[in-house]
């Protein structure tokens, strides 16, 4: 292993004077944009060579405004980032469950007692953030939403825009987990009713999986993501061996949270669960590791 696999996320606030941790998530802080330039420059310091930015905005609406803005919190912290690290690559998260008031990742309509994401009016909106991410400074754009069509619509905005360089690394085979809590915390994105089942994937569902994989690789993804990572290592492994494109796993927040508590319980020994747990998803085929232990991982792998 290398510091290299390793993705570091970083929550970035519109509504902070400096940093607020998280509970759910030990260690795991939301930073204000003043801060989250000095956490940037400490994760290059460490030998780390990305981050993955999310956005909590001051505001949410029913049209996830503030993730396409001009002036939103992602794009003010790619230009502050960029200017003082321009080497770090910079990956951001696009969705918009942390800019609707409901909490969902695309625009919802209510009928009765159902809701639907309305896919292809939520991949619109999805573009333009994409869009925007590219313009303030994003070397990649990490779709999360799970709506069908978005890596393509992606991918043609950003070429016609004459950002051809600008990645994308697309959540592929993103499942409906429970391990997720901890982030929704992190993020201030819990769904205000619902759950996230029609349009994150069955995790019974292996084929499916596959098959999102293969759709996503021909519209244009540049690296495919599997997520969760330790209850989904076959799928990891079979993506991996059977599309041999670079491909990434998402160790969730959920996952972090449980072996947190056991080692605050004195259960496990935290290094040396880690760093099983990171060999373990190299074994099984990741090139790229998201995880909130990156900065850990640099140091312990340093020593
Ligand atoms: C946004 C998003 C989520 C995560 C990453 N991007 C939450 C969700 O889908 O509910 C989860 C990350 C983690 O748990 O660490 N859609």
């Amino acid at each position: 292993m290398s510091a290299h696999d390793f993705i570091l996320p970083l929550f970035v606030s519109e509504k902070l004077e400096g940093r607020r941790p998280v509970a759910s998530m030990p260690g795991v802080f939301q930073f204000s944009l003043k801060e989250i330039v000095g956490e940037a420059q400490r994760t290059q310091d460490l030998g780390l060579q990305a981050v993955l930015l999310f956005g909590i905005p001051e505001r949410k609406d029913e049209r996830a405004s503030a993730a396409y803005a001009e002036s939103g919190i992602v794009q003010k912290a790619l230009g502050a980032i960029k200017s003082k690290c321009p080497a770090l690559v910079t990956i951001t998260d696009v969705c918009l469950c942390e800019y609707m008031s409901h909490g969902h990742c695309g625009i919802t309509r209510i009928d009765g007692d159902h809701f639907h994401v309305l896919n292809d009016e939520t991949v619109e909106l999805l573009v333009k953030t994409a869009l925007s991410h590219a313009a303030a400074g994003a070397d990649m754009v990490a779709p999360s939403d799970m709506m069908d069509g978005r890596i393509g619509a992606i991918r043609e905005a950003l070429d016609a825009a004459g950002f051809d360089q600008t990645g994308i690394r697309s959540y592929a085979a993103k499942f409906a987990s429970a391990f997720y809590g901890p982030f929704r915390d992190a993020a201030e994105s819990p769904p205000q009713f619902g759950d996230r089942r029609s349009y994150q994937m069955d995790y019974a569902n292996a084929e499916e999986a596959l098959r999102e994989v293969a759709l996503d690789i021909d519209e244009g993804a540049d690296v495919v993501m599997v997520k969760p990572a330790l209850p989904y290592i076959d799928i990891l492994w079979r993506v991996r061996e059977r599309f041999g494109k670079p491909t990434a796993v998402y160790h969730v927040s959920g996952e972090y949270a449980m072996v947190k508590a056991a080692a605050d319980k004195g259960i496990v020994e935290e290094r040396a669960a880690v760093l099983e747990i990171m060999t373990a998803l190299k074994r099984a085929g990741a090139d790229i590791i998201v995880t909130y232990w990156a900065r850990e991982l640099a140091e312990w792998i340093r020593k």
